[in-house]
């Protein structure tokens, strides 16, 4: 057990590595005992690190070691680090130890509810800075009331970065600038109903918010089976929809993309029909293990609704989200949205435009991606470690994926030992637009964005903890 009495700016520290546990991972029990030292107080926000150099002489470790594992708990947020000014102990932590104890009363839930971003990064000084820079620069036309399509500034910025980024086609006379991905889609249904639509496909797992929407807007959502390959589209003639709303780049929540005969399918039913596809790519920015599929409104741009939003990147108070819009489309869309009560907030979008333009948005794009990528990582090796029988399926992308249980285990079961535990879970039935189909396993949509850095330790240890307990019966009877 090589012990280590780093002296970084003045600071006594004794780590311990239990190397007997892993003696072949010295990375793993270096960042066990650093998250410790930083969970239960030893190390304090603002304490600077050893040098990687210092610290791997001291261990008997290669230096890399110590440095992989630096930028690991920068990933997660652990750590900050500037070149020159080393590492140190995130101002962020004050960390709370990662065991499942019983939550104190008053304490706030844990969470790993699906579709919510960690937040706690969000660039406050650049959007301070951003905002300031709109507002000193807008002329005073821009102070009016904001055009109903959005800001021609920022649908400029958009075209752009959408084209670079997403591979989506079209020009900033067709972008559209709404308060929020739901505030857009209930204009695209209701802009539906006006042309005769009266029902819309949806994957069978998905927002009850989006359905609720839908259902307001005067539409059907009728759902269709998803599977390994996404939504099944061989299904979607025999619905009566005129238009299908699809995550196609990262399903939400079964983390599955649409394979990629079914995003032809998909278009080939909109020309064929004069049906509208609305692409819902909430995540696309964020996949880890290869370049994202580029958007599938790039096959027909003049069928398919190309739909981003800001609140994965940036925050869901920043509430704007923008669609690229078939041509066909956007009058009556723009006629909707103006009698609905006209444009998102302009201020924000000026703020938006500079902000961008600035490449501050890909700035935190790649900080969250690295974010988020370890924080799945680490979720996963923690299941395949200490769940036996579970698995996390979907694309390494997004911020959220799903644990399948073992088959019979009940998800209200697990749920409520969670809730005992202080965690909020959710299971996957309770995004089903339909009853479950028999095939489908069990599973928890686990969204891994929701706990700040330093509860996600505490969080995954409690989801270990309530599916255990819960598992535990359904094995027993068998036994
Ligand atoms: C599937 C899906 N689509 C779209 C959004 C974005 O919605 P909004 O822009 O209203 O935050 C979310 C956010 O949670 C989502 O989960």
């Amino acid at each position: 057990m090589p012990e280590n009495w780093a002296n970084p700016a003045g600071l006594d520290l004794h780590l311990q590595l239990h190397l007997e546990k892993s003696p072949t991972r010295p990375a793993r029990a270096l960042e066990h005992a650093l998250r410790t030292a930083m969970a239960d107080g030893r190390l304090t926000p603002g304490t600077r690190l050893p040098a990687s150099r210092t610290l791997a002489a001291d261990l008997g470790v290669a230096r890399n070691t110590v440095a992989d594992v630096y930028a690991q708990l920068v990933a997660e947020g652990w750590c900050e680090a500037r070149v020159g000014a080393g590492t140190w102990v995130g101002e962020r932590a004050g960390h709370p130890r990662p065991s499942a104890r019983r939550p104190a009363p008053g304490t706030p839930p844990l969470d790993l509810r699906c579709g919510i971003p960690d937040v706690s990064g969000f660039p406050r000084r650049a959007w301070a800075t951003a905002a300031r820079t709109a507002v000193t620069r807008a002329p005073d036309a821009d102070l009016g009331y904001p055009p109903t399509q959005g800001t021609a500034t920022l649908r400029r910025v958009l075209a752009d970065y959408l084209a670079r980024t997403r591979g989506v086609h079209g020009d900033p006379e067709h972008v559209l600038v709404t308060r929020g991905f739901g505030d857009l889609l209930a204009h695209v249904c209701r802009t539906l109903r006006t042309r005769g639509v009266r029902r819309i496909a949806v994957e069978e797992y998905g927002h009850e918010r989006h359905r609720r929407i839908i259902t307001a807007a005067g539409l059907t959502p009728v759902p269709l089976p998803v599977d390994e390959g996404g939504a099944d589209i061989a299904a979607l003639p025999g619905t009566g929809a005129g238009a299908v709303l699809l995550t196609a780049a990262h399903q939400f929540p079964t983390g599955v993309p649409l394979e990629a005969a079914r995003r032809v399918e998909a278009v080939r039913w909109a020309e064929r029909t004069g049906g509208l596809v609305v692409e819902d790519d909430y995540d696309g920015e964020f996949r880890y293990d290869r370049r994202s599929i580029g958007a599938l409104q790039a096959l027909a741009p003049g069928h398919v609704l190309y739909a981003g939003t800001a609140s994965k990147a940036l925050a869901p108070a920043v509430g704007l989200a923008w669609a690229m819009v078939p041509d066909g489309f956007l009058p009556a869309l723009l006629d909707s949205t103006a009698s609905a009560g006209g444009g998102a907030d302009a201020l924000h979008q000026l703020t938006l435009a500079v902000f961008m333009e600035e490449h501050h948005y890909d700035r935190n794009v790649r900080r969250l991606r690295a974010r988020y990528r370890a924080r799945r990582e680490r979720l996963a090796a923690l299941v395949a470690d200490a769940l036996p029988g579970c698995r996390v399926t979907g694309l390494a992308a997004g911020l959220h994926c799903l644990l399948e249980l073992p088959p019979g285990t009940p998800e209200e079961r697990v749920e409520q030992a969670a809730r005992e535990r202080g965690l909020l879970l959710e299971g996957l039935r309770t995004f089903a637009a339909a009853p479950r189909r028999a095939a489908r396993r069990p599973a928890l949509a686990i969204g891994y964005g929701a706990p700040r850095a330093q509860r996600y330790e505490a969080a995954l240890a409690a989801t270990v903890e309530a599916v255990t307990a819960a598992i535990r019966p359904a094995i027993r009877p068998g036994a």
